[in-house]
């Protein structure tokens, strides 16, 4: 210890739970490689159920990283301008992998464009367009693509025309203010009052933005393949939209803490951390070794590692999880002492990966293996 830990009876109760979720609209599920990380669990996701084909991931280095490990299927969730990583990936597609780049501008597309008639191939591309809404003193979303009406989406859409080494793939729109942003996290206070309300208002204004652009698209015969549309927290809306044809799930597999706070689903805890208690400061008292994991994105106390089990551990407000120690307040009905672990989960999917080599492998209650994670086999990408 410190170890991470994955439970894959949990972890196979999400996979079936989040095909049931994306159920009778015939989508399939992208999966969403950054909130894994770990090239057994992938396999295992995909392996498990029909409905799950192809990847999201999220660097070129990644996408030819899951390529050497035998994976295909590849959509990049994010644009890149690496000229070698570019080089290398159309390399692989003239090779006959399907690998899929992200273009949100007419810089992208002349850079590709440049490369893949170097390499002789054409290169699949996808268009992201931006899902967020603008209302009256909000933006709510994110700030990702330049692509925020169906004039500009079009305008670049038109923009194909002019080369000859890209293809025109797919078209993705990630609604981050809906997939993402649960309704019920503590620390969103009253705002958990309106996001319901704004998220609403958003999904009737982005899908049909979404429409028009993949109408405007299909209408100019492009060899359109995929509409890929969400993440975990979107699996209900995104699949009302008819003209989406995949959603991409990633965090519900894991199902870090920030995911138990939405309203419409609730999956397991099947992956986190372990850590062991080395001291006791004072009675009632215990300290952890490690264990100060905080999450990206803007700090705040949803961002550390939740206290899992025993239940009645209390994180102290002046340390939180620390860098090399975590106390703790326990008030739980278990007997613990020096030596023994507590566990922790992240409060995002992926990034628990990018702390360990190995991922504990439990089943029925006990370690049963040890599979390495991205980090495990020499990997880091961002
Ligand atoms: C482009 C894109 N699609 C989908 C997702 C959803 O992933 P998850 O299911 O892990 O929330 C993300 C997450 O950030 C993303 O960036």
């Amino acid at each position: 210890m410190p170890l991470a830990w994955c439970d894959v009876d949990l972890l196979d109760k999400n996979i079936t739970d989040i095909a049931e979720r994306a159920h009778g609209k015939n989508k399939t599920i992208r999966i969403a490689s950054k909130s894994v990380r770990c090239t057994y669990v992938l396999k295992r996701i995909l392996e498990r159920n029909h409905v799950y084909r192809g990847f999201m991931c999220f660097s070129g280095r990644e996408a030819l990283f899951l390529i050497s490990q035998g994976f295909d299927d590849i959509l990049l969730g994010y644009p890149i301008v690496n000229k070698e990583e570019i080089f290398d990936i159309c390399v692989a597609t003239k090779n006959g992998k399907k690998i899929i780049l992200m273009v949100d501008c007419e810089e992208h597309l002349q850079l590709i464009n440049s490369i893949a008639k170097e390499v002789g191939v054409t290169q699949r591309l996808c268009i992201d367009i931006d899902m967020s809404s603008d209302f009256p003193g909000i933006h709510f979303g994110v700030l990702r693509s330049p692509i925020t009406t169906v004039a500009k989406g079009k305008r670049l859409v038109d923009r194909f025309d002019s080369y000859t080494n890209i293809a025109l793939s797919g078209v993705m729109g990630y609604e981050a203010q809906v997939a993402g942003l649960g309704e019920m996290n503590p620390a969103n206070g009253l705002k958990n009052y309106v996001i319901p309300l704004l998220k609403k208002r958003s999904i009737a204004d982005y899908s049909k933005r979404r429409q028009e652009i993949v109408a405007y698209i299909r209408s100019k015969n492009h060899p359109l393949e995929i509409v890929n549309a969400g993440g975990t927290g979107s699996i209900e809306s995104s699949k009302q939209e008819d003209w989406v044809t995949e959603i991409t799930v990633g965090s519900g597999f894991f199902s870090p803490a920030l995911f138990d706070y939405y309203k419409q689903f609730r999956h397991f805890p099947a992956a986190g951390f372990a850590a062991q208690i080395v001291r006791k400061p004072k009675p009632g008292y215990y300290t952890c070794l490690g264990g100060g994991y905080i999450a990206s994105g803007p700090t705040g106390k949803d961002k550390q590692p939740k206290p899992y089990l025993p239940t009645g551990v209390t994180l102290t407000s002046n340390e939180a999880t620390g860098e090399v120690q975590t106390p703790f307040e326990y008030k739980g009905p278990e007997k613990i002492d020096i030596g023994d672990a507590i566990l922790f989960r992240h409060s995002k999917a992926g990034e628990l990966c990018e702390r360990f080599n190995d991922l504990h492998i439990i089943s029925e209650g006990k370690i049963i293996d040890k599979v390495p994670t991205y980090r495990g086999q020499g990997q880091c990408f961002l």
